[in-house]
């Protein structure tokens, strides 16, 4: 039978809460040395870590069975999938935010502006539903940066702490979303392996009960 296949972050926000949660739920295995693939030694399984934006199309594709992954991301791509948990990490918001010193009312202040975002859908969707005629610029990263350097006059991003935006002279101005981490499944999966679904979940049931 093939292994279990599980897909979660490689860097970022979500992989050091996603490994402790895999590590709480009764998994043995060893991390490092910036490998792709980690070998589950006492269960059927593989974790995979890859970048977080291509997680939801290789859960959607059936290349892996599972993935742990941040909401905002599932919002931003329309790809078919199961949510199975939310995980209650990586708790987040997508935000609208301007240069600390400008004016802003309401959201018509962002009329005609230009606006730098690695969620250009989801932005989309949030100008449209507000009546906003805006210009969208998508950067895959750095995104707060870009009204420093004359390429956006507000931005569209994650806001944890808020560190991000204090550093680079922004004030958060909308909230578009809150996101938190999810467990998703695989339209694709066969009997067998939903068995062995089934027995990981209630491993990592027993983890994240307690906790709510
Ligand atoms: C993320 C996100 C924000 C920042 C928010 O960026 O895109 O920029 O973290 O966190 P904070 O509110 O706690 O500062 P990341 O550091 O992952 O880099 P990237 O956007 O360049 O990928
Ligand atoms: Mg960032």
């Amino acid at each position: 039978m093939s292994k279990l296949k599980i897909a979660i972050q490689k860097k970022g926000r979500l992989y050091e809460e996603s490994i402790q949660l895999l590590k709480e739920s009764g998994l043995n295995f060893k991390e490092g040395n910036n490998q792709l693939k980690i070998v589950v030694e006492n269960f059927a399984l593989e974790i995979l870590l890859l970048r977080n934006a291509d997680i939801p199309e290789y859960v959607e594709d059936g290349i892996v069975d599972l993935g742990i992954v941040g909401e905002n991301i599932l919002i931003e791509q329309q790809v078919d999938y199961d949510v199975l948990r939310k995980l209650g990490f990586a708790s987040c918001r997508l935000s609208l935010a301007i240069p600390k010193a400008e004016n802003y009312n309401d959201i018509s202040a962002l009329t005609q502006k230009r606006i730098a975002t690695s969620y250009p859908n989801t932005l989309r969707a949030y100008l449209t539903k507000n009546n906003i005629q805006a210009e969208i610029h998508t950067l895959s990263g750095s995104v707060e940066i870009a009204p420093n350097i004359g390429l956006a006059d507000a931005v569209c991003d994650l806001v944890s702490s808020g560190t991000t935006l204090f550093n680079n002279g922004l004030r958060e101005v909308e909230t578009i979303l809150n996101s938190e981490a999810v467990l998703i499944k695989s339209q694709k999966i066969n009997s067998v392996k939903q068995k062995s679904i089934d027995k990981l979940v209630f491993r990592m049931d027993a983890v994240l009960r307690p906790k709510k």
